[in-house]
């Protein structure tokens, strides 16, 4: 059902990949396209054991495990030595987020998107075109299962147009099983690396709060940078889709919205340098000049344009 979803989508194809992932020691070769087979660890099946408690407030780690390159802040410097040509961030943010959405679902690790990227899904399903990074969501077991069985895997995705493909790291955190919120340095949980490029994706995980569950508030969640949330906030998912790729979505993300952004957030149409036209659902660039008349009430339907096939020739017997 999921990737036929795809297939739906005129998308097949523009996943298929081959994941190398170690499990228990043991190399195994697989296509994300193919069916589960037996060996392949489960999350639903393992969660159960997982679900682990950590005492650690007074264990906090003095060393910071993942380490931004000197260059940006969001590429990892095992990588790359720059960034990458302005043009090329949002296909390689694309392919970025729908790799790792592909790999979670065929590995079974329930993740959903959340902050920056949800607000971008609210309008038009896509990556807002001046975002540079990507915001995902775990919940705790989930990172357990990951830590356990796919920490430091590479994931190989044929990428149409794109030459060899490419590569992406998954690396969990050690210090994730600290809880504590005084782990400062420690609050991104998870990566998904492009290892052409240095991007990276920041998985965070949610967890049972417990400080708050004990005082009687039964559905406290937080991330160790310090979200806070309700069970009932994030849960049941629901299904959407995200750059053309299925994705899950918190149950609650009008609310969520509002409160992290204000609920203008769903209605101003005027954001960085870009206007959003309601008839394509492009978020469209424009200067300060029009910036400004937009500012003045002006709707953006009275420019003239260019009937198609008639673009300016030069005539050559006038030159
Ligand atoms: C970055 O530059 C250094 C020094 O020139 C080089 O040794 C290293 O291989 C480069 N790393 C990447 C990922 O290109
Ligand atoms: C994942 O692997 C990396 C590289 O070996 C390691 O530094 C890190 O501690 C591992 N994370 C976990 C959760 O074991």
């Amino acid at each position: 059902m999921r990737f036929s979803a795809l297939g739906l989508l005129g998308l097949s194809g523009v996943l298929s990949a081959t994941a190398v992932p170690l499990v228990h020691g043991e190399e195994q070769d697989w296509n994300l396209k193919r069916e589960e087979s037996a060996q392949e660890p489960n999350f639903l099946s393992l969660r159960p054991s997982l679900a682990h408690q950590y005492d650690s407030d007074n264990n906090i780690p003095k060393e910071k495990h993942f380490v931004e390159s000197s260059f940006h802040y969001h590429y990892d410097g095992r990588f790359a030595n720059e960034t990458l040509p302005d043009e090329k961030v949002a296909p390689y943010l694309s392919n970025l987020i729908q790799t790792y959405l592909a790999t979670m679902d065929s590995i079974g690790a329930e993740t959903w998107i959340m902050h920056g990227t949800l607000l971008s899904w609210w309008w038009n399903m896509k990556i807002f075109p001046w975002d540079n990074d990507l915001d995902v969501q775990i919940s705790e077991p989930t990172i357990h299962f990951l830590a356990e069985y796919y920490n430091f895997t590479d994931h190989h995705f044929e990428i149409p147009g794109v030459e060899g493909g490419r590569t992406y790291l998954l690396e969990i955190n050690p210090y994730y099983v600290v809880k504590s919120t005084l782990d400062k340095l420690n609050v991104i949980d998870g990566r998904w690396i492009d290892k052409s490029s240095g991007l990276f994706i920041d998985i965070t995980a949610v967890r049972p709060d417990d400080a708050k569950r004990q005082r009687g508030h039964l559905e406290a969640l937080m991330c160790k940078d310090k979200h806070h949330y309700e069970e009932s906030d994030i849960f049941p998912l629901r299904e959407s889709y995200f750059e053309g790729v299925p994705v899950k979505i918190p149950y609650a993300y009008t609310e969520l919205l509002a409160e992290e952004y204000g609920s203008s957030s769903m209605t101003k149409t005027l954001f960085k340098d870009h206007h959003f036209n309601d008839k394509t659902k492009v978020w469209d660039r424009i200067s300060s000049k029009v910036k400004r008349m937009f500012r003045r009430g002006w709707g953006g339907d009275d420019i003239p344009k260019r009937s198609p096939g008639t673009e300016p020739v030069i005539r050559m017997d006038a030159v």
